[in-house]
């Protein structure tokens, strides 16, 4: 086998609580987690060359130093002992970058899981999101994907019941938003609110669609400057107001998602947020 692709989903939070800082510097987290169709294609390839090379369709990504899904490639390759010479890696991206959806992240998931098919070195997924710890927060997630809750710093899952078929429509506001500015902001902000963790955990179980969307909930929202906070509140109100059963900001933000259980009305909604904000993008999960 020289050459392997595969689809690096996005994600999303259903919830997101931050329970304290810790003596490293991290979080602990609670989450639960949903990948959705939005996918980059992380393609593979073996042939010659001494070293690793990577490629992308988005000019001002990282390169090969830095790139998460390089970081990923040489993790790999120390746990491993295979060589990464001649080994090149081709990013088609379609996730929107800095958006919290775990496009880096993603990517770096699909980069352990190809390089274990391409060199059949046989690790379990579990393995691999093991090594994923050293690569990033939320690349153990990535790894193993579709509906779990995330603890610790993130690498701690537990695998939960597929969230029921839906429609999942997307939307990034303009914004940049700093993740490690705002995990610096969540210190300073008092929470007066949580989410249900343990009730979205019996929505999962029971397959209850509109438990689950009343449920959804992410502390980040409350560390947003204005005007961001209200930039997105805006995006929830026209996707609850468009038929959505629950609408919340993914991760750190600034993506704001809303769950539909009628197509129709996501596509709607979908044309008229579209038209303002061309980073938007019709999902289902996965
Ligand atoms: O692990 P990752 O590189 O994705 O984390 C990016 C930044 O997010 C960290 O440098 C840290 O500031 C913050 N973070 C955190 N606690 C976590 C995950 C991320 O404080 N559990």
């Amino acid at each position: 086998m020289n050459e392997v692709k595969l689809p690096a989903y996005a994600k999303i939070n259903l919830t997101l609580d931050v329970l304290g800082k810790r003596e490293d510097g991290f979080h602990d987290l609670s989450m639960v987690m949903q990948s959705v169709t939005l996918a980059d294609t992380v393609t593979i390839t073996r042939g010659e060359g001494s070293e690793l090379t990577l490629s992308t369709d988005l000019g001002f990504l990282p390169g090969t130093d830095k790139n998460i899904a390089a970081v990923a490639a040489r993790v790999f390759a120390k746990h491993s002992g295979v060589s990464l010479e001649g080994v090149h890696i081709d990013l088609a991206k379609k996730i929107p970058v800095c958006a919290g959806t775990a496009g880096g992240s993603s990517d770096g998931a699909a980069v352990l899981r190809g390089l274990n098919q391409l060199f059949e070195t046989g690790f379990s997924l579990e393995e691999l999101a093991k090594m994923g710890e050293e690569v990033g927060s939320d690349v153990p997630y990535c790894v193993l994907g579709c509906t779990a809750l995330a603890e610790g710093r993130g690498e701690v899952l537990t695998k939960l019941p597929s969230l029921p078929d839906c429609t999942i429509l997307l939307c990034k506001p303009g914004f940049p938003i700093s993740t490690p500015e705002l995990f610096r902001k969540i210190d300073d902000t008092k929470l007066h609110l949580r989410p249900d963790t343990a009730g979205m955990l019996q929505a999962l179980e029971e397959g209850n669609l509109a438990g689950i969307c009343h449920r959804m909930f992410n502390v980040f929202e409350a560390a947003l400057p204005q005007p961001r906070r209200e930039e997105v509140e805006e995006i929830k109100s026209t996707m609850l107001d468009g038929g959505a059963l629950g609408a919340c900001m993914s991760g750190t933000g600034p993506t704001v998602f809303g769950i539909f259980e009628s197509r129709e009305q996501a596509r709607q909604v979908y044309d008229s947020l579209a038209a303002v904000y061309p980073e938007t993008y019709l999902t289902e999960n996965v």
